[in-house]
């Protein structure tokens, strides 16, 4: 394009599709709509592109491959996104644009082509949303009403499947493929992020309840790494936007080579449900706060179920303590709602420690994840360095760090890993280190160590992560809101990375 004489403003891979298009419609001297065709056939990547011709401006061109685009239907309008929730003001038609298709959109006409010019029918999905639950509510933040949203978007999430009296969880999808999941060698959960920690959750809980081998991969390293994957092997995509790019392409990857694809998503009709055999939504509503926090407990709360599911279904779960798990997550929301009771304490730590300049969480066994979901909220949310670790890991290189200047969260419920993550708190005391605990009531080992606590009910240690987060969730909102940042919307962050 150089060579004839085009001249490039910027870096961008967008610049270069612009002029490419235009080359092709100059010298074939045919309408925007053919050009396209022509050029997306030429070239690789991912991408949405919408178009206007100056000549037709009545007219809009539109086309993805790999990243999401959505066509809402009004009376004489359309109106394109990335996803459904901005579009839910105005229409609840809409149109999810698949791979390779091209979009000719008018006010009152949409016909949709595949790249060999061939009509394919434009398939309407009616949104199952409120437009209430796209805004703040009352609320001064999207991530404060959704953290306090979590008793009753766990609620939800269970609604209709879990029937703790009845001792039955019924999910339709999962059903369908018990037995494969029952047989299989490995189950592997791909995801980023928080998602990817709520796949460590799963992990511990699954091989304790079901005594499945199971491996969690950050979907960027599983895509481009050649894994092994063996026809059978079970994937679960876990996805609150379902849109995120690395996660797509690496259940496509693992879907032609065999693999079994169970989506756990938030965002229903996203292209990761979409791409996937079977799953269950989480059903925590839409998520607009960058940081994640309902979708999080939502996702721990399919997976729980589905583990139950498993494992009692292939019997390495007994049905006592079957019975008596149900009812443990039966009383999730309950707790949930107990911790956002009052708020105060968790407030009054973050300004506190508001100033440090770094911060170490840790925990062990399913409170683990727990610690690194501590450490990335706080990092999104207040730009402070966090570090999350196991905490017996700590000996091996990070209580280096610690002096009197540097707090030290544990998350420290009563478990099975308790009596070893006092003694780690006796390590971070021992080296004057600071240490604020979260921990259940009455814990007094902890609060003769502790320097400030978070507390949280009792619950069942599986279960336990859906408890322990919430404080860690208050604490990174609070440390923002006493920063002065803006907590929605923290610096160089989108809510779907649907770039890789
Ligand atoms: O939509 P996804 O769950 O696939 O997104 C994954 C991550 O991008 C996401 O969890 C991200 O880490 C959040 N900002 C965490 O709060």
């Amino acid at each position: 394009l150089i060579k004839k004489g085009y001249v490039f403003h910027s870096d961008t891979d967008t610049e270069v599709l612009l002029n490419f298009i235009e080359d092709i419609q100059k010298n074939n001297n045919c309408p925007l709509e053919e050009a396209v065709r022509i050029a997306l056939k030429r070239i690789v990547g991912a991408y949405v592109i919408v178009l206007i011709d100056n000549e037709n401006p009545e007219t809009l061109i539109a086309a993805r491959k790999g990243s999401p685009l959505v066509i809402g239907i009004g009376k004489n309008e359309h109106f394109l996104a990335s996803d459904a929730s901005p579009i839910i003001e105005y229409t609840k038609e809409v149109v999810y644009v698949n791979d390779y298709e091209i979009a000719i959109i008018k006010p009152d006409e949409l016909i949709l082509k595949n790249l060999g010019n061939e009509r394919q029918t434009p398939f309407i999905t009616k949104l199952d949303m409120e437009l209430a639950a796209i805004e703040k509510g009352g609320y001064d933040h999207f991530m404060l009403k959704e953290i306090f949203e979590q008793p009753q978007t766990i609620f939800d999430c269970l609604r209709g499947r879990l029937d703790a009296d009845a001792g039955t969880i019924t999910m339709s999808g999962i059903e369908k493929y018990a037995d494969e999941i029952i047989a299989a060698n490995r189950i592997v959960m791909v995801a980023c992020g928080t998602s990817w920690h709520a796949g460590l959750v799963a992990e511990y809980i699954f091989e304790e309840l079901c005594r499945i081998n199971v491996e969690v991969e950050y979907a960027s390293e599983f895509r481009y790494r050649n894994p092994v994957i063996n026809k059978g092997d079970v994937i679960i995509a876990i996805s609150q936007s379902g849109e995120t790019a690395d996660t797509l392409v690496a259940i496509e990857n693992a879907k032609q080579k065999g693999a079994i694809i169970l989506g756990v998503v938030n965002v229903v009709g996203s292209s990761i449900a979409r791409a996937s055999h079977a799953g269950a939504y989480t059903h925590a509503g839409p998520e607009i706060g960058v940081a994640s926090t309902k979708a999080f407990t939502a996702q721990l709360a399919v997976l729980t179920m589905i583990a139950l599911k498993i494992g009692y279904k292939k019997g390495t779960l007994n049905h006592d303590r079957y019975l008596q798990l149900l009812k443990e997550l039966d009383a999730i929301p309950d707790k949930v709602a107990s911790i956002l009771q009052s708020t105060e304490a968790i407030q009054a730590i973050a300004e506190k420690y508001k100033d440090a300049p770094s911060s170490l969480f840790l925990g062990r066994g399913y409170n683990f994840p727990v610690a690194l979901e501590g450490a990335l909220k706080l990092k999104e949310i207040s730009y402070i360095h966090a570090e999350g670790y196991p905490a017996a890991e700590m000996k091996h290189g990070p209580i280096a760090l610690v002096d009197e200047s540097l707090p030290v969260v544990f998350i420290a419920t009563r478990d099975s890993f308790h009596e070893k993550v006092i003694s780690n708190m006796q390590e971070i005391k021992a080296r004057k280190g600071k240490i604020i605990a979260v921990i259940n009531e009455g814990d007094e080992q902890s609060l003769s160590l502790a320097d400030d606590v978070m507390v949280v009910p009792e619950a069942d240690e599986i279960m336990a992560p859906m408890l322990s987060v919430i404080p860690m969730q208050l604490w990174a909102y609070y440390t923002g809101l006493a920063k002065g940042l803006d907590v929605d919307k923290p610096r160089n962050l989108a809510k779907s990375v649907t770039v890789e």
